[in-house]
């Protein structure tokens, strides 16, 4: 949520500190912060609340240090403030820290460390960590050593970079279920809680596991665990490109990742598709067929999107496998006690593969003895690894908040999941084929889609100023209508709700008026009469509608009309979603929103 960024090496480290946090900001951006040491001593400390730009007016030019570390915050301890943006220093300041995560103990702490005279300076969590640290600085102790210390009295996560004035040769880094990557420079070493933030500057990365540490110096790194023995890790290349951190031309970063879409789709679907077999290939499922075939019903966990995206998954699974399937929200699963059942297949879906509710759903389940795939976009990440096996999205990194193309390309690895299940049991080729043929045509009709996008904008304009929109969708287009309901609200703070169109009847229709505009997913499928008959029931109440859906539906029953290319029905979902993208995405322009930083919210959710 939050953003981390270390430099030590022999340059200055502030303009790495501030191009870092700023490719970082899209985690978390309620205030930022850098600290720098170097030979002559002492910290340099500036943070402000407010987004980076902020922080890099109110650095001085003679602001210098080879060491730093420098944070963006998402507020969860503490409002927004000066004070409580990070880093936080300890009373002789001397250590400087920046976290990311909770630490659940921090007023128990705080209570004995101000017993002992410690001052704090600011409401956070984070500030008991600089004053524990100091605490534990003694002459002969090493940095390390005093880190590990502290770190063995936390109950929490963490992910953090250690500053010491009087040690400005080394920087100490540890995580805990937040994230901490090392970037091998020449010469020079980085540290950040995503590689977004060195991939300017280095490919070679080393991605710490959970309770390890590192010392991390200009020529070298160290890594160990919390009971100081040493540990091995190898470094690995990053195979993203660097244009992928740029909007390249575009508006926005939300834009351009709404417009990656053919080539995202593409990737997710590349080397998988067997069309001899009319089949999926799906490498990384660590299943064979005869263990498949003993699934009997699947559970798909996810949060926010990625649950709308699995709500659309297990109607896949369901329609071309006829298994069981139900997507839950990992965030309420992972309370409520959950009964695992040996012969359900349990599935994760995470972007950033960092979300923490997904994660302790995970966890939870491999506990009781459950089996786990994760759908994931972000290669190695702590969902990735915590999984017995899953596919990976391939759709390269997304900046922008609010999720489009890894939605997109979520949907679609359930759709090989689904075929390649559908396949071994009683899916037959013929509509293996259909499902394969659909799929590759794909790419073609997002960019189909696309080519609306100004027409579309006319539209966003029109409506933006309602009160609300009501998404309505059956079935298959009830996920459609969430996610469009969501990306709404998320980027416009236009009020959005979304409801079965075969529930409106039931109570909503009181909410119908021409200040409530429905926008309504009318696919050309088996449920089109059903779907027209509510459109009848809505304008009779005088109410205004946007129908999405394959053919025009008589003007007596739509104010608007976007039409997408026909899919095979099953994934016709998949196509009636991107326009929705693109009228969250105007809306929240002709509205002069922060559309790929959204207030309040951030990009990956490492807290409770
Ligand atoms: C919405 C959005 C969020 C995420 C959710 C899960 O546009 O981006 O709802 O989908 O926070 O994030 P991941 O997929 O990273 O686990």
């Amino acid at each position: 949520m939050c953003g981390i960024v270390a430099y030590i090496g022999p340059k200055d480290a502030t303009p790495f500190l501030l191009e870092g946090l700023a490719r970082l900001e899209y985690r978390g951006y309620d205030s930022a912060g850098v600290a720098v040491t170097g030979r002559s001593g002492g910290i340099k400390l500036r943070k402000v609340k407010g987004r980076v730009a902020d922080l890099a007016a109110a650095v001085p030019a003679r602001f210098k240090g080879t060491t730093g570390i420098g944070h963006t915050r998402w507020a969860t301890h503490g409002v927004p403030s000066d004070a409580n943006a990070h880093p936080h220093l300890d009373n002789a300041e001397r250590i400087a820290v920046v976290h990311n995560g909770i630490i659940e103990n921090a007023d128990e702490l705080r209570a004995k460390l101000a017993a002992d005279g410690a001052v704090f300076r600011s409401e956070t969590d984070t500030e008991v960590l600089a004053h524990l640290i100091a605490a534990n600085v003694a002459e002969g102790v090493e940095l390390e050593d005093a880190v590990r210390a502290a770190l063995g009295r936390v109950v929490g996560t963490y992910g953090i970079a250690v500053l010491d004035a009087e040690r400005p040769d080394r920087i100490v880094v540890a995580r805990n279920g937040s994230p901490i990557v090392l970037g091998i420079g020449e010469k020079e070493m980085f540290a950040a809680s995503d590689v977004s933030a060195l991939v300017r500057y280095t490919r070679q990365v080393v991605h710490l596991e959970d309770g390890e540490l590192a010392t991390v110096r200009a020529d070298g790194f160290r890594t160990f665990t919390e009971d100081a023995r040493t540990t091995h890790r190898q470094p690995s290349t990053v195979d993203w490109e660097v244009d992928s951190y740029d909007t390249g031309g575009f508006e926005h970063f939300l834009l351009k990742e709404i417009h990656e879409q053919p080539g995202s789709v593409e990737r997710t679907l590349s080397g998988r598709l067997d069309e001899r077999f009319a089949t999926a290939h799906l490498g990384g499922l660590n299943l064979d067929a005869r263990e498949l075939r003993e699934i009997r019903r699947v559970k798909i966990l996810g949060c926010g999107s990625a649950y709308y995206a699995g709500e659309m998954g297990a109607q896949l699974i369901e329609e071309l496998a006829r298994i069981p399937a139900h997507s839950e929200p990992a965030s309420e699963f992972r309370y409520r006690n959950p009964v695992i059942e040996a012969d359900t297949l349990y599935v994760a879906v995470s972007q950033s593969g960092e979300t923490y509710d997904t994660l302790a759903a995970v966890q939870e389940v491999k506990r009781k003895g459950g089996r786990v795939l994760g759908v994931v976009n972000t290669v190695g990440s702590a969902i990735a690894r915590e999984c017995d096996g899953g596919i990976y999205l391939h759709a390269g990194p997304e900046v922008s908040v609010a999720s489009t193309k890894a939605f997109t390309s979520t949907v679609v690895a359930f759709a090989l999941l689904a075929l390649h299940f559908g396949r071994i049991h009683d899916l037959s080729p013929a509509d293996g084929r259909r499902i394969v043929s659909a799929l590759k045509a794909l790419p073609d009709q997002i960019r189909e889609v696309l080519e609306q996008s100004e027409a579309i904008a006319g539209l966003a304009a029109e409506y933006a100023d309602s009160a609300g929109m009501m998404f309505i969708g059956r079935v298959r287009g009830y996920p459609v209508a969430r996610e469009g309901a969501q990306k709404l609200k998320e980027i416009s703070y236009v009020h959005a709700e979304a409801y079965p169109a075969s529930e409106l009847k039931h109570g909503p229709l009181a909410l119908i008026s021409p200040e409530l505009p429905t926008v309504a997913l009318v696919p050309d499928d088996e449920l089109l009469d059903k779907n027209l008959t509510t459109l009848g029931e809505i304008k009779a109440r005088s109410g205004r509608v946007i129908a999405v859906g394959h053919r025009r539906p008589e003007e007596k029953l739509a104010d608007h009309c976007i039409l997408v290319p026909k899919s095979e029905p099953e994934l016709d979902p998949l196509l009636l979603n991107i326009p929705l993208q693109l009228l969250a995405y105007h809306a929240a322009v002709a509205l002069g929103r922060d559309v790929d930083k959204p207030r309040n919210l951030a990009k990956s959710v490492t807290v409770e």
